[in-house]
């Protein structure tokens, strides 16, 4: 009997879960938001979704799909993307400083997050990082002190496609610390001011081997980080600057960009062992 043929109950019934299985990712994959390009315009729409341009309304049918073309009520053509982890940086509505894209993946890829993973952050601020920790299969608490930059962080998820992987919640995180439960985060990400005062309590948040990702722009806070990451016991203990040189080609050679350089941050990261 061949392969294709075969029927026996439970092939089938296995067939039938992973077609369930698939039918549920798209229904979850179609309310993400799709990207609508023109140019050097991009409006980010849910399906069924309206958008009022310089060039007409753009109406998103329910069933758009990337690679198809909408055109405005008045005739002009958009292109349909599918959302990608840069767009967020661009098309979240801002308030607290929104991580690059760059810094992301290093946080990402330090300290290995991926799909099953719980993760505790702070501050939201734009939500960008929370998103793209999201994107990348973990679920995420993540705090935010203001209230107002909570409520936009909840409609910059919803936006992301990813409200149900990320609990925005409005507080302070020092505190909250004690409403936590212990041992119960495989990652714990800070982009705050105050972090050096949270960083103390990482062995107690995170799980054997879990890890501590410290984003700051200021070499004080940087060195209290680290400090206090010492005096809390963690392991493997390091801080890079994530510079990064842009490359310039032109008739004349190829050279780093004379353009100045933007320092963005420092990033600490920690180990729980
Ligand atoms: C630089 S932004 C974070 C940006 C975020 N990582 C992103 O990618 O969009 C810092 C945010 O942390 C918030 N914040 C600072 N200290 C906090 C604390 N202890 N608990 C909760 N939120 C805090 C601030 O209100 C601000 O919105």
């Amino acid at each position: 009997m061949s392969r294709d043929s075969d029927t026996d109950d439970e092939s089938g019934a296995a067939r039938a879960d992973d077609s369930d299985e698939s039918d549920a990712e798209q229904a979850v994959e179609e309310r993400v938001p799709v990207l609508l390009v023109r140019g050097d315009r991009e409006y980010l729409i849910p399906p069924g979704g309206e958008q009022g341009t310089d060039l007409g309304v753009l109406e998103v049918p329910e069933d758009v799909q990337p690679g198809d073309t909408i055109e405005t009520h008045l005739g002009d053509a958009f292109q349909v993307r599918r959302l990608r982890g840069p767009d967020l940086f661009h098309q979240f509505e801002r308030t607290g400083a929104p991580m690059v894209p760059r810094d992301i993946g290093l946080v990402i890829g330090e300290t290995g997050i991926a799909r099953g993973d719980r993760v505790l952050d702070t501050g939201t601020g734009t939500g960008v990082l929370a998103a793209s920790m999201a994107r990348a299969g973990a679920s995420v608490v993540t705090y935010e002190r203001d209230p107002e930059f909570a409520e936009v962080a909840r409609e910059n998820m919803a936006l992301g496609g990813v409200s149900d992987a990320v609990d925005v919640r409005t507080g302070d995180l020092t505190e909250e610390l004690e409403t936590l439960e212990a041992s119960s985060f495989d990652v714990l990400t800070l982009d705050t001011g105050d972090a050096a005062s949270i960083v103390g309590h990482a062995p107690e948040l995170l799980v054997e081997g879990g890890f501590l990702a410290v984003y700051s722009p200021f070499i004080e806070s940087t060195r209290e980080v680290v400090e206090t990451a010492h005096e809390a016991d963690l392991s493997n203990v390091r801080t890079r600057e994530t510079i990064q040189r842009e490359m310039q080609f032109d008739d004349r050679g190829s050279r780093p960009s004379t353009a100045p350089v933007g320092h963005t941050g420092y990033l600490t990261i920690a180990r729980n062992v």
